[in-house]
């Protein structure tokens, strides 16, 4: 194994205080870095765990005026929720702070004010379009206009949703501000840029030449495809009044780009919360300085970041920037706005103490080399086949026997037998190669290992069957216990940085301190005559009912979403009371239904209208079925023309609501009322 340096600093992207946290963030960043971080602390190593949010940028202003609030109002909303979120999934920050922090404007401003002094940035004025009613300058995504591409009407000024083209303000039609809906005009404004091409071969050395082989190919990926594709000067102010504002004069209503400040975030929390020491963490070659990000994140941690840095000078550069493809939902994109995701905080609520399972099954199925699908069965599946029925059955049954055989106590080893020293053998070699795993971000590969090590007992179990064994032989049944409780054992450490309640849990049982990670593994963990604590199922099984109604819950966000933006028909002319009059509008009741043969869609009625019985043909065989109707009350219109359809004469239609996704509801009375009633 590799030496591991002593020293870490290692952050995770700062969400956007705009949303609450989900199962993508935690699975794609949040968990992996944990893990990381648990492991090395055990491992003995000095690590700083450092995140905040993300308070700044466009999207927050627009979420404000969205709910009709101030930015400051959501960004407090949402800093608590994500804080707490990430609290209750036991994810081991040792700062969690936010860009709205008074030390993070000084930090930023600092850092900015250097690069300026040190003449690392070049001005430039562009025009850009200004709301004249609102008095300022508009960010892309607050002007709308006719996409020129394919004219939708409702294109943004850096992209069309519609059809997918990114855009630049300028090249909307009819462009509108969405503060004010005026025309916007196009004034001079002045800003300063990062020349990101003058840094071009120092960034060819440092990432294409230095990290070709230690950072993920989907990294190293993008940073080339990038860097190849040649850089350019890069914005790093804006005119918002949502930010830190630039430290110049004359520089009024301008703000930091939030991609500028954010990353300085890191450095801000850090320093904020070890006042004394931060300095260490950023600026001694000795550190290590690891980015865990998700892929939307690369360009700004790989490139950006690191040549803001650069162009500072002083401080570390990362030595690796984990980023993760993305995880999907039951086979869609996870998307805030549709409310297409599983909250963390909600999954608490449905799940009360239940954060390791979740924790387990992200990690276990992590997209850490490709875009992965989170499904509640497979949900279903992990917890019960691999939890339940692996690694909680394999411990509660070592501890429940030696409380039944040893009143709970650790017994004696007696000779040990090849089988015992073979699992013996297999248990000590499993720390360092879940240890290894990690140090190389290979989360999965390492977690699979840890349960490997649970069967590990279960087979050793199965094979010794000490069950049976206790009728003839109490010493070898005390040898076996022995052996089991060691795979037991050794599994509280391993098992700390992915499920670290459980962990505790198991720890607890045996009691035991999980110890450094050096000692894991060890084949005397747990001494002869120890005494055991209670035995406590670590894990519960999941019934179906329970993931079908996380599944029901989100067939439920995808109907209100179909709704939600399905096209409202426009308004008809208006009609007198008069034209309305002449409609012969009733309830009656389908007596008799049946498909009308050799057609899909035609159903044959015939509906009481109190009057006389009418034969009703209508189109909705694929929506109902006879049996369905008949006996329900419906409106009918009696007066419409009579028609033929396959040859039957149809006296009159039914009445239907036509839903979004184009299925249909009847249109019943509310409650039973007289066939032939009139309806007006
Ligand atoms: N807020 C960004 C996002 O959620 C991440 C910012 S990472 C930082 O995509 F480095 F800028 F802080
Ligand atoms: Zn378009």
């Amino acid at each position: 194994m590799a030496v591991l340096p002593q020293r870490y600093t290692v952050t995770a992207a700062l969400p956007y205080a705009n949303g609450p946290v989900h199962i993508g963030h935690l699975a794609g960043v949040y968990l992996p870095a944990d893990i990381y971080v648990r492991y090395l602390r055990a491992a003995g190593r000095d690590v700083k765990f450092i995140c905040g949010s993300d308070e700044h940028g466009v999207p927050i202003t627009i979420r404000a005026q969205k709910e009709g609030i101030t930015p400051q109002q959501v960004v407090d909303k949402y800093h608590t929720l994500i804080r707490d979120s990430f609290r209750d999934f036991n994810v081991s920050f040792d700062v969690y702070s936010r860009t709205s922090s008074a030390t993070h404007a000084a930090v930023s401003s600092d850092f900015f004010l250097k690069l300026y002094r040190d003449g690392k940035f070049i001005e430039q004025t562009t025009q850009q379009y200004f709301d004249e009613q609102a008095q300022q300058f508009l960010a892309d995504r607050y002007i709308v206009g006719t996409c020129p591409n394919c004219g939708n009407e409702n294109a943004y000024g850096d992209q069309c949703e519609r059809c997918g083209t990114s855009l630049s303000p300028t090249e909307l039609i009819n462009p509108r501000s969405m503060l004010s809906g005026a025309q916007p005009v196009l004034r001079d404004t002045k800003h300063w840029f990062l020349p990101l091409n003058e840094y071009e071969p120092w960034l060819r050395e440092w990432i294409i030449e230095g990290h070709k082989n230690d950072w993920k190919t989907n990294v190293y990926g993008q940073c080339k495809s990038w860097i190849d594709q040649g850089l350019h000067p890069r914005a790093v102010t804006r005119d918002l009044n949502w930010g830190v504002p630039v430290p110049l004069p004359g520089a009024e209503g301008k703000v930091l780009y939030v991609w500028f400040d954010a990353p300085i975030g890191y450095i801000s929390a850090t320093k904020e919360a070890f006042p004394d020491e931060w300095e260490t963490y950023w600026k001694d070659a000795g550190s290590k300085l690891v980015h865990f990000i998700g892929k939307d994140n690369i360009v700004f941690h790989c490139i950006i970041f690191p040549a803001m840095l650069k162009a500072h000078g002083g401080y570390i550069l990362p030595d690796n920037v984990p980023a993760n493809e993305f995880l999907n939902l039951e086979g869609d994109k996870i998307s805030t706005s549709r409310n297409w995701a599983v909250w963390l905080h909600e999954y608490l609520q449905d799940f009360p103490g239940q954060a390791d399972v979740l924790r387990y099954v992200l990690c276990a199925n992590a997209p850490e080399t490709k875009d992965n699908d989170f499904t509640w069965k497979d949900f279903q599946a992990r917890n019960n086949n691999e939890l339940v029925a692996t690694l909680g059955n394999f411990v509660n049954r070592a501890v429940v026997l030696t409380h039944k055989f040893f009143e709970g106590q650790v017994p004696a080893a007696g000779e040990f037998l090849e089988i015992d020293q073979d699992a013996l053998r297999q248990l000590a070699a499993f720390p360092a190669k879940i240890g290894e795993l990690i140090e190389n971000y290979r989360f999965r590969d390492a977690l699979a290992e840890v349960m490997n090590l649970a069967r590990l007992g279960n087979k050793y179990l199965a094979d010794t069957q000490p069950w049976h064994l206790i009728k003839t032989d109490v010493a070898r049944t005390g040898t076996v216990l022995h052996v089991a409780l060691q795979i037991a054992a050794a599994l509280v450490p391993v098992l700390g940085p992915f499920l670290p309640e459980s962990a505790e849990k198991l720890g607890a049982m045996l009691g035991l301190e999980a110890g450094p990670w050096a000692t894991a593994g060890r084949p005397n963990a747990l001494v002869a005559g120890h005494q055991l604590r209670e035995p406590a199922l670590l894990f519960a099984k999941i019934e179906d009912a329970t993931v079908e109604a996380q599944v029901q819950k989100l067939l439920d966000t995808k109907q209100a979403n179909l709704l939600a933006n399905s096209l409202v028909a426009e308004a008809k002319p208006e009609v007198s009371f008069d034209d309305f009059q002449k409609m012969d509008l009733r309830v009656g009741t389908v007596v008799a239904a049946e498909k009308v043969a050799k057609t899909k869609k035609l159903l044959k009625l015939i509906v009481d209208v109190g009057l006389e019985q009418r034969t009703i043909v209508s189109g909705i065989a694929e929506h109902f079925t006879p049996e369905e109707l008949i006996g329900q009350q419906v409106q009918v219109l009696l007066n419409l023309l009579p028609r033929e359809l396959k040859g039957i004469q149809s006296q009159g239609m039914l009445l239907m609501a036509e839903n979004a996704d184009g299925s249909l509801a009847l249109m019943q009375p509310g409650k039973p009322v007289r066939n032939g009633s009139g309806i007006n």
